[in-house]
């Protein structure tokens, strides 16, 4: 009889989710989608409010991601008002988005990836997790927490909080860097970067040692985007959008302002979050992927010597073309997170750091601005409109969770078809479902822009719609 899986709620993903899988009368995959059902209501009720707001509002989309929005909106009002930071105004606000990408990604890597990676997909559930990882690999465990707690470290000499900082504000930043917070964070730079180079070597050796395996798990081609610098190099802050297609080939690259010419944003009535797409391939010819793998692949170069090492061995895994094997998301957040450790300690190094020029004052209204960066999880564009008292009339955001939406929906199918057998149905195959999605390190409260989280389930259903089997976790 055919059958439909549910899986609900998807764990260790930031947010919930949920999955429906269809099974055909021989037991074998024939669908499979990823459902985010969530209430859409940021955009809508940030209009009426002041721009100049939206850097205080803005973090509370998410407990997860708050620097990006923080500094997204930030950018955006820049550009609403028509005024440009001084330099040392952005350093800093690069500095703190380091901190951001540095505890974003270890914790992603050694706690949520963790588990699959050095104790197995298939371990059993209680102990594949952060406390199984602890008692199996101690020492890893305590590197993923000493990065993620330098990551936040420099949030906190920056903005105060940890989660919700308050800095960045129209024209720059409302506080300088001290040289004694400079010394702390440059000293304990140092060891940080060994943590990251030894989790790197981890992630290295397991795809090596699983070539065919992370081949066969979710390995797909399809359009990238990211931000890169003037010369292509990797860039995180500040950029131009750059597209490339499935082989590699540069499609585009354009000011972040303009992104409403390049991309677009399909419906589908199964999801309630868009489907953005490259508007001159249409849909779903232009289908991209955002986020560390994105970014390594539509980056020429790296400017910081170690990690731009890392990337050129990763050019090297298909002769430059686009790595297209979902798992080496993995690999590629590791690398960014080496690159944020060199960065920082360059911005730390910079002269102009602890000046006190840290913010330029407006002095009239643009009246529409557009600000973007490369949040951890993959490109955010935040666009105001304002009227001429300053008060928002249009609010649009693109979430990095939005650009992946396809590829995580297409990644769940891959895994269901390569692994989920409905006859002989085992937790670790509904496990591989999860880690598809996990992969991406989805922020599921960001892109639907709802406050707190949202439940997910996988399903199993026949083929006449009847629900077979449900998973309900977390
Ligand atoms: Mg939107
Ligand atoms: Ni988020």
């Amino acid at each position: 009889m055919a059958q439909k899986i549910l899986i609900e709620p998807v764990t260790r993903i930031e947010g919930h989710a949920k999955v429906s899988i269809y099974l055909g009368d021989d037991g074998r995959v024939e669908r499979a989608l990823l459902h985010i059902n969530e209430f859409r209501g940021f955009e809508k009720f940030c209009e009426g409010r002041m721009y100049f707001e939206m850097p205080a509002i803005t973090p509370r989309i998410c407990g997860i991601c708050p620097v990006s929005h923080h500094l997204a909106a930030a950018k955006a009002c820049d550009a609403v008002a028509g005024v440009q930071p001084p330099r040392t105004a952005s350093l800093l606000r690069e500095l703190m988005h380091m901190g951001q990408v540095i505890q974003s990604h270890s914790m992603h890597f050694f706690e949520l990836a963790g588990p699959d990676i050095l104790l197995g997909f298939d371990a059993e559930p209680a102990k594949r997790n952060i406390v199984g990882l602890v008692e199996e690999y101690p020492e890893v465990a305590l590197k993923g927490v000493l990065l993620r707690k330098f990551g936040q470290s420099v949030i906190a000499h920056l903005g105060e909080k940890r989660v919700h900082p308050r800095f960045a504000v129209v024209g720059g930043v409302n506080s300088a860097l001290s040289p004694a917070s400079r010394d702390t964070i440059l000293k304990e730079s140092e060891e940080r970067l060994k943590d990251v180079q030894d989790g790197i070597a981890i992630i290295k050796s397991w795809l090596e040692k699983n070539q065919d395996y992370a081949q066969a798990f979710a390995s797909f081609p399809c359009g990238y985007m990211g931000l890169v610098r003037e010369d292509g190099a990797l860039e995180l802050y500040d950029g131009r959008v750059r597209f490339i297609d499935c082989d590699g080939n540069l499609l585009e690259e354009f000011a972040p302002a303009d992104y409403l010419d390049y991309i677009g944003e399909h419906v589908e009535p199964w999801s309630w979050l868009k489907f953005p797409f490259y508007r001159k391939f249409g849909w779903p010819d232009g289908v991209y992927r955002v986020g560390p793998l994105a970014r390594l692949n539509v980056a020429s170069h790296i400017s910081t010597p170690l990690a731009n090492k890392e990337h050129q061995e990763w050019r090297s895994l298909r002769s430059g073309k686009p790595v297209q094997a979902t798992l080496y998301y993995h690999y590629a957040r590791l690398v960014e997170t080496l690159y944020a450790i060199e960065r920082l300690q360059e911005l730390l190094q910079d002269p102009e750091i602890t000046s006190n020029d840290i913010v330029a004052f407006p002095d009239s209204l643009v009246g529409h601005g557009v600000g973007c960066l490369e949040a951890p999880r993959g490109t955010l564009f935040h666009d105001y409109t304002v009227d001429e008292q300053g008060r928002l009339t249009a609010v649009n955001f693109i979430v990095a969770t939005g650009h992946n939406n396809w590829a995580m929906s297409k990644s769940v199918e891959e895994v269901a078809k390569a692994f989920v057998d409905g006859k002989n149905l085992t937790e670790g195959m509904l496990n591989r479902v999860e880690a598809a999605i996990r992969a991406y390190d989805p922020c599921l409260s960001c892109s639907t822009h709802a406050i707190g989280q949202m439940p997910l389930d996988i399903s199993i259903y026949a083929r006449d719609g009847s629900l077979v089997r449900r998973l309900v976790r977390g």
